[in-house]
């Protein structure tokens, strides 16, 4: 079984998309088989990632996988990526369209909170990691995401409202993981992104992420228009001029995400 790792935080534009995607290229890069599980209906990381639906035959996607209701029928719903980037065959994806909104209104059907868990089980075999991409919510979706995980990690932008977003994160998975069907839940730590230190709001932010996850701060991502047009283009990092500098920081960041999350 891989490992799976939710990415989150309970508000929106906090970077989870971006730290999901580019977590998934840096791992996969050092080698890492690395799926993206998008449970967000926004569906953000799955274009990001190159993925375009086929309106003619569409594709199996992370909604239906959680409709089945039946164990390890998420083998089924993997895909390529669509990037061209020699370690894109490592990257795999579960997509997510809209229609998964669909799901969130069905939290009361009996044992609905277990079906991801459910639907993946000896679904993932194959990968090492698996990186749930949730929506800005703490409700059924990232509820349901969250059972099936193995650990949790929070992202934020360095500003108040992100920051406490992430804390309630935090306290969620730490609170939640019985409730949960899941006691072994494990909160991992902050990845604080989107990080400017000409802005002073950033620089007082930071300081107060660091008072309050102490060791558990994975590391800064910077504020970098490059980033967003990677994202925006679709793009692999490798493939964009002048990314050296971000990608170290996500290269660092997947070093510490081995050692804090070893393989199976
Ligand atoms: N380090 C960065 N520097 C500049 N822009 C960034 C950076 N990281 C992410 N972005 C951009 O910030 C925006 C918000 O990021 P992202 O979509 O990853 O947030 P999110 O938490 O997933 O949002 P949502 O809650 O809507 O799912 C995106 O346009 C993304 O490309
Ligand atoms: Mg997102």
């Amino acid at each position: 079984m891989a490992r799976r790792v939710a990415i989150g935080n309970n508000k929106g534009g906090a970077k989870k998309s971006t730290t999901a995607v580019r977590l998934a290229e840096a791992l996969a890069k050092r080698g890492r088989r690395v799926g993206v599980l998008d449970l967000d209906p926004q569906g953000n990381a799955s274009r990001r990632l190159g993925w375009t639906d086929n309106p003619e035959a569409p594709a199996l996607t992370t909604s239906e996988a959680i409709e089945a209701n039946a164990e390890g029928v998420a083998a089924q719903v993997w895909q390529p990526i669509g990037w061209q980037a020699e370690y894109a065959d490592r990257i795999s994806l579960m997509p997510a369209r809209f229609t998964l909104e669909d799901r969130a209104s069905e939290a009361g059907k009996t044992g609905a909170w277990r079906r991801l868990a459910k639907a993946l089980k000896g679904a993932d075999d194959h990968l090492d990691y698996v990186l749930i991409d949730c929506p800005p919510s703490l409700g059924h979706l990232t509820q349901m995401g969250l059972a099936a995980a193995h650990c949790a990690l929070a992202s934020t932008e360095p500003e108040y409202d992100s920051v406490e977003a992430a804390v309630r994160y935090r306290d969620f998975v730490t609170n939640s993981g019985d409730d949960l069907g899941n006691p072994e839940l494990r909160f991992l730590g902050i990845v604080v992104s989107g990080y400017d230190m000409r802005v002073g709001a950033h620089v007082g932010q930071l300081g107060g992420v660091r008072q309050i996850f102490g060791d558990g701060v994975w590391g800064v991502v910077p504020r970098r228009a490059l980033i967003a047009n990677a994202d925006e283009y679709a793009q692999p990092l490798s493939e964009v001029a002048d990314s050296h500098e971000v990608r170290a920081v996500f290269e660092l960041l997947a070093e510490r995400f081995e050692k804090e999350v070893p393989a199976a």
